[in-house]
């Protein structure tokens, strides 16, 4: 078993990143700017944010966070989206999902300006990346995408598994997987909630992405020999011997299923680095389009 280590993957790309952000500024440009907006306090969600914040400002972004209190109302939040629709320091900005039950997600997704989507959620931009448009593509998936193609993984002819179909991984992850295109060409198979026998199909898989948020839902027994795995669970279990009483474990009991896998993602470590280098991919695209930066 070999891990696929989305830590360093994701290091290297922040270094290139970095290196193009450094030569604009020396252009005479201002840095990129990333926005993000938080409504309420899901631990989950601070982290992700924190993350995102920390790595922006690492490869010389610019950044802003917005904590909005949870009982902000739906109207506000989207005067909020409008105001950075039109705020010109800033060149891409995300709303931390889940957002609290009384706003509706569809809403506030459909009213950002698709030019600034760096998440890649809007219709516009899901409808492009159908099409093979070019657009800004959902981080989970493209950030996967990314990691097996700096490792080198054959996908072309395989049989990919995916299990979940969210929005924003399971569902955009089989078309790129299925796309024609070196670095995808597979087969897919999605799984979901529906599926009746799920190992029928995932001992079949040459690569199987296990994307549902259930901890250790993928026990060794339902992987075939030899295969690639990708985890993008990041489920927070109690854990009493951590400071914060909690520990992170994937969809995939990691310490079975690496026995049989030939590649593995480990988490932490893994898909979470890739997402988040793939949003400053996206926040740089956005910026570069802006100022016609080719
Ligand atoms: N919640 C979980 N993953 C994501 C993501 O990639 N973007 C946003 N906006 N919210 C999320």
């Amino acid at each position: 078993m070999k891990i696929l280590d989305g830590k360093a993957i994701a290091e290297q790309i922040k270094e290139e990143i970095k290196l193009q952000v450094a030569q604009y500024i020396d252009d005479g440009n201002r840095p990129p700017h990333l926005a993000a907006v938080i409504v309420g306090n899901n631990p989950a969600s601070e982290t992700y944010i924190k993350n995102k914040e920390k790595n922006s400002k690492l490869v010389g972004f610019t950044s802003t966070v917005y904590h909005l209190p949870a009982d902000t109302s739906e109207s506000e939040l989207l005067n909020v989206v409008q105001f950075l629709n039109e705020d010109s320091e800033v060149d891409g900005f995300i709303v931390q999902l889940p957002l609290p039950q009384h706003i509706n997600e569809e809403r506030i997704i459909n009213n950002i300006n698709p030019e600034k989507d760096v998440d890649g959620f809007h219709p516009i931009n899901i409808g492009k990346m159908v099409l093979d448009l070019d657009t800004f593509l959902p981080a989970t998936p493209s950030g996967i995408i990314e990691l097996l193609k700096r490792y080198n993984i054959q996908t072309a002819g395989k049989h990919a598994v995916v299990i979940g179909r969210s929005n924003i991984v399971g569902t955009p992850l089989s078309i790129l997987l299925s796309r024609k295109n070196e670095h995808a060409n597979c087969t897919v198979t999605i799984c979901h909630s529906y599926t009746p026998d799920i190992k029928e199909f995932s001992l079949q898989a040459d690569i199987l992405i296990a994307a549902i948020g259930r901890p250790a839902f993928v026990t060794a027994d339902m992987v075939k020999e030899g295969a690639v795995v990708i985890d993008v669970g990041i489920n927070a279990i109690p854990d009493e011997t951590k400071k914060s009483g909690f520990r992170s474990v994937g969809d995939v009991d990691f310490d079975e299923v690496s026995k049989k896998a030939s590649w593995i993602t480990p988490v932490p470590g893994g898909v979470g680095p890739m997402t988040i280098v793939s949003l400053l991919m996206n926040t740089l695209k956005a910026y570069k389009r802006r100022f016609n930066i080719t």
